[in-house]
């Protein structure tokens, strides 16, 4: 293991990222398109709330980008997610396999359904869920069940997997998909960090079931806050549809809700920046690129870590880079060293299983998991860092 020499590399991150000395964040929107335009046309006229033809605009230009049918946009990517969960059919009282390294949302919005998340470890290559030990932990604890595969220690449906393409960088889905289909479990994808990404040539977000993204401010575009629900099935389309739009049957005048819904909208003035932003989408994905290829040759000249690049046979947005450390005792002091510099660095997520609502739920051995968590930080990503 290699001794990592801190000042070196604060030196190393701060000519790669911000040469001329200015304090910079991990990840800033930027709006150098249509933004003005179309949200002023919103104002104009009065067409700013949860329906208009933005919203439209954006759910078939959505669709386009993530090589879908369809796309229902809403108002954040957990909301999507809750009801993308409640399509698969998680029910209260299943269990729904998902990665202990991931932002809290995977795990909430399974909590949400009255479902008890059960953790799964995680791939080094691609930090995101590994199917290969899922399959393997599958064959340990697995049993069939009338509805499908139960957990034999808890008695609880496995419900679903919930994938996540944790930083952009691509989890190996197409494995996933063949491990989901021998054991009878819906694939719900978590692409809230992915869209621009390929995974051997093909967009990510819909290989299984169903899937969702996010636009939250910190995303490679943004509406500000918001998601959406993605799916190849029509009739998935029209229920989440229904379902985040007060479950309101089309009628000239009367209020008539025929199911328990939910007002899960994303307003049209919040689409209209969707639009603005998903036209520059190439440009960000072209830039983030070029920083991450401008980090890769900065640091490979850096002993004691490693810049982590894109997983083999797909192409990354590299939404949010970050480098590994050798030793997980530097970390911290690599921590401090960057954000006194003024280059703001963040460690991974802390584990689910370490979060007081999930200690004690299901879950297999997690030793990749909890390597990554305590060897990654994320250095700055801005696009606005390696534009043209
Ligand atoms: C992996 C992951 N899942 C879900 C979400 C939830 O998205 P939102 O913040 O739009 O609710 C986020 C981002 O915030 C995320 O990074």
């Amino acid at each position: 293991m290699a001794k990592l020499d801190i000042a070196h590399a604060v030196q190393t991150l701060r000519a790669a990222a911000a040469p001329n000395g200015e304090s910079i964040i991990l990840h800033e929107p930027r709006f150098a398109g249509a933004e003005w335009e179309y949200v002023k046309d919103c104002l104009d006229t009065g067409w700013v709330s949860s329906v208009g033809a933005y919203v439209d605009r954006f759910e078939k230009e959505l669709a386009e980008a993530f090589g879908v049918r369809r796309a229902v946009a809403t108002v954040n990517g957990t909301a999507a997610l809750h009801i993308a969960l409640m399509l698969a059919g998680v029910k209260q009282g299943d269990e729904v396999l998902v990665p202990a390294l991931t932002f809290a949302a995977t795990a909430n919005a399974v909590a949400y359904c009255g479902a008890i998340p059960h953790f799964v470890d995680s791939n080094m290559e691609t930090l995101g869920l590994d199917p290969d030990a899922l399959d393997t932990w599958l064959a340990e604890i697995a049993e069939p069940g009338e509805d499908g595969p139960r957990n034999r220690n808890t008695g609880r449906r496995l419900a679903a997997v919930v994938p996540m393409h944790t930083f952009g960088h691509p989890m190996a889905i197409d494995r996933l998909v063949e491990v989901s289909e021998k054991w009878g479990i819906p694939v719900v994808e978590d692409a809230a960090e992915s869209l621009g990404s390929l995974s051997n040539g093909r967009p990510l977000g819909a290989r299984g079931l169903i899937g969702i993204t996010s636009f939250n401010g910190n995303k490679i575009i943004t509406t500000g806050g918001g998601g959406a629900i993605l799916t190849n099935d029509e009739h998935l389309g029209d229920r989440a549809k229904y379902l985040t739009t007060t479950a309101k049957r089309p009628h000239r005048w009367a209020f008539w809700h025929d199911e328990l819904g939910y007002n899960y909208r994303l307003p049209n003035i919040n689409a209209a920046l969707g639009c603005a932003q998903l036209q520059q989408l190439p440009v960000f994905v072209a830039a983030k690129r070029r920083l991450a290829t401008r980090y890769q040759d900065a640091f490979a000249k850096v002993e004691g870590l490693r810049f982590f690049v894109e997983p083999a046979g797909s192409q990354s947005n590299y939404w949010l880079n970050s480098v590994i450390l050798d030793d997980a005792g530097a970390r911290d002091d690599f921590l401090a060293a960057t954000n006194d510099a003024g280059l703001m660095t963040r460690p991974c997520w802390t584990l689910m299983c370490d979060l007081p609502m999930y200690e004690g739920n299901p879950s297999m051995p997690l030793p990749v998991a909890r390597d990554i968590e305590q060897r990654l930080v994320s250095i700055p990503s801005s696009a606005v860092l390696a534009l043209n």
